[in-house]
């Protein structure tokens, strides 16, 4: 039976083509270097199997920091959980968890939104679900008013931004680089940094996806910052991100007119987990059951409060797909 080890920069290679086999055939090695290795939290903490010679198994958590009911903490997103295919089902990842949760990493609360292959492993090893990311969305346009983009159009009038907005426009990367730090969101007990170094790292490095980070201001001064992935050829938008630097920015309906104007008519989704003033006029959909959002505690890390549900967390789409 395989050994579980803290992962080496030689296995760097055989961690790759693991992902490829195991996982998605494209992750590439320049997706493997953005992630693992260059993110502003420093290098991913991995640990990996091995076995009759080679690399069986992959676990990595990303450190951010983070608050948690007002203390600093190091948050960890786990990623990249994979087991080769001819060693599924005998243990090995239940086991890199207990490596990583009795080892040195550092991290204090760990949160992942795990597919369904790997969340009974997570649940097994103690993670909980805090929460539920659920699409709310509204309409921008309809091709035929009788359907479904045309009902949705309709309810999503009371998504109408306020008259004299403020202007919207696309930063550069070296401009979101160049950015302060946001406001922690109003209410949440576990929120994770979206620090300048994140963000441009997050949304300007991404080697996987493009996104556009738009921004309001009075006059010099930045009132919100949105990141938006748009995917025109299915008719979608999403709201990947929001950063607010001043009390009384956080509109997502502000930057519908821009978004119409840049995109069309478009379907465009927010995440649940914020405040409701943020998503005023976005509809949930009935039908959307949501990705859960699984957290722990590293092992000996009780005091950091009781446990976290509905409502306590700050996470975005952004969050969600990190990889
Ligand atoms: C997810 C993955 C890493 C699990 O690896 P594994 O070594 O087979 O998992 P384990 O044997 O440690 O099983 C852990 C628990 O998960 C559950 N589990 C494992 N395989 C399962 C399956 N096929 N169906 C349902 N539950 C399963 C079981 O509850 C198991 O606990 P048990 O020992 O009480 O039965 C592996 O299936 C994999 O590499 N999948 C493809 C990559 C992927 O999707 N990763 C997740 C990205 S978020």
């Amino acid at each position: 039976m395989g050994q579980c080890r803290a992962y080496e920069p030689a296995d760097r290679a055989a961690c790759i083509e693991l992902l490829r086999r195991g996982h998605d055939p494209r992750f590439s090695e320049e997706r493997f270097a953005w992630l693992h290795e260059l993110g502003p939290g420093g290098p991913s903490c991995k640990v990996v199997v091995e076995a009759e010679g080679r690399i069986v198994g992959l676990y990595a958590v990303l450190p951010r920091p983070a608050h948690l009911d007002g203390r600093l903490i190091t948050a960890g997103r786990d990623v990249d959980p994979v087991v080769d295919p001819d060693w599924r089902g005998k243990g090995l990842f239940t086991r890199m968890l207990d490596w990583m949760l009795a080892s040195d990493s550092g991290v204090d609360v760990f949160y992942n939104f795990a597919n369904p292959a790997s969340a009974p492993g997570f649940r097994k090893r103690g993670w909980q679900e805090a929460d539920r990311l659920a699409d709310h969305v509204a309409q921008l346009g309809y091709r035929t008013l009788l359907g479904r983009e045309g009902l949705l159009w309709a309810a999503s009038r009371l998504a109408r931004p306020p008259l004299g907005e403020l202007p919207v426009r696309e930063l550069s990367i070296d401009e979101v680089a160049g950015l302060s730090d946001p406001l922690p969101p109003p209410g949440r007990r576990f929120v994770v940094q979206r620090s300048a170094a994140y963000l441009a790292w997050r949304y300007g490095q991404s080697p996987l996806r493009e996104y556009h980070s738009l921004a309001r201001h009075d006059g010099d001064e930045l009132v919100d910052m949105l990141v938006v992935r748009a995917d025109p050829d299915v008719r979608r938008i999403t709201l990947v991100d929001l950063s607010v630097y001043r009390a009384d920015g956080g509109t997502f309906a502000a930057y519908l007119p821009y978004l119409a104007e840049q995109f069309g008519g478009c379907w465009v989704g927010v995440w649940s987990t914020v405040s409701a003033s943020w998503r005023r006029g976005f509809v949930r959909s009935p039908r959307a059951r949501g990705m859960p959002l699984l957290v722990r505690s590293d092992s000996g890390r009780d005091d950091l409060g009781r446990a976290l549900g509905p409502g306590d967390c700050f996470v975005s789409h952004g969050d969600l797909e990190a990889n």
